[in-house]
């Protein structure tokens, strides 16, 4: 389903639809479909923490800013009934043409995350959210929201950037990172100088402390089970390339946290 008239987007958020609409027709890494060997074993692909033990089967799930042919067909193939949202159009065309090349039923609408009018309260058994709030200045309404569609005792899974890694440079002169971008400052973090893993092209992204993230989170009516940082270092890497920097700076934070609340259904799920 398409953006509705009455779905007013900030500037933030319609620059960011247009970067990446432009990494789709550019063929960016973010923007690739997942493989043919990805779909053998799809939920050990989407569950590397482990957090999903007893499988998704059944499960109503929400993919937020997920496009990209990824994620949706992934937590289909696992047997999940899956909704993906997302600002990108082109992103969300790569989600319906891998769902017909492969025959899973998928329900898509672009939207922004932070406005989510057209899913129902308590409709998803996990809501499940790639890096993305980076790309938002504010991000208490969209916790909000997802609180909002979540079922009492659902799962909310759910990375994103970590601050030091959106305040330090991404080039080193001298085999250290400077921080470049207050912890407060509300702008967006300089462009990259030059194609950085870390950092989308073209982007407007912006650093959220921990009392926006982890705090949020609670705020919205989530308790925290479990938090792991996915470890891309390598002390022995090159100065300045992706495994380098990413020892110095833990690059993300993924975080599995439970709606407040219990439901009969949360009784009869083994999580
Ligand atoms: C890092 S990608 C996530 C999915 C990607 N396929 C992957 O493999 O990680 C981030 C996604 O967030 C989406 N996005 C950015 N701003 C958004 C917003 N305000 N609301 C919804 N989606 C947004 C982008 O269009 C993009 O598809």
């Amino acid at each position: 389903m398409n953006l509705h008239e009455f779905d007013e987007l900030s500037d933030d958020v319609r620059f960011n639809q247009a970067a990446w609409n432009r990494m789709v027709a550019c063929g960016h890494a973010l923007a690739r479909p997942a493989r043919d060997e990805e779909f053998q074993d799809p939920l050990k692909v989407i569950d590397a923490s482990g957090w999903l033990p007893g499988g998704i089967a059944g499960w109503n799930v929400l993919c937020l800013a997920a496009g990209g042919g990824r994620h949706g067909p992934l937590y289909a193939a696992a047997g999940a009934s899956v909704t993906v949202v997302d600002i990108s159009s082109a992103m969300l065309e790569l989600d319906r043409q891998v769902a017909n090349e492969r025959k899973l039923a998928l329900r898509t609408f672009e939207a922004s995350m932070e406005n989510l009018h057209m899913l129902a309260s308590s409709e998803f058994d996990m809501v499940i959210h790639p890096v993305s709030t980076c790309y938002l200045p504010r991000v208490d309404q969209v916790f909000r929201e997802v609180a909002r569609v979540t079922r009492p005792s659902g799962l909310y899974v759910s990375q994103h950037k970590q601050p030091a890694n959106l305040q330090a440079s991404l080039e080193t002169h001298t085999g250290n990172y400077i921080v470049q971008h207050a912890y407060y400052d509300h702008t967006p973090v300089p462009p990259a100088l030059a194609p950085n893993i870390l950092r989308e092209p073209n982007t407007r992204e912006f650093v959220h402390g921990w009392n926006d993230l982890l705090g949020g989170i609670c705020r919205a009516g989530f308790v925290i089970e479990d938090v792991s940082e996915p470890n891309h270092g390598r002390a022995d890497a090159a100065p300045g390339s992706f495994g380098h920097r990413c020892h110095f700076i833990a690059p993300y934070l993924r975080i599995k946290a439970r709606r407040t609340g219990e439901s009969a259904k949360s009784r009869l799920i083994h999580l």
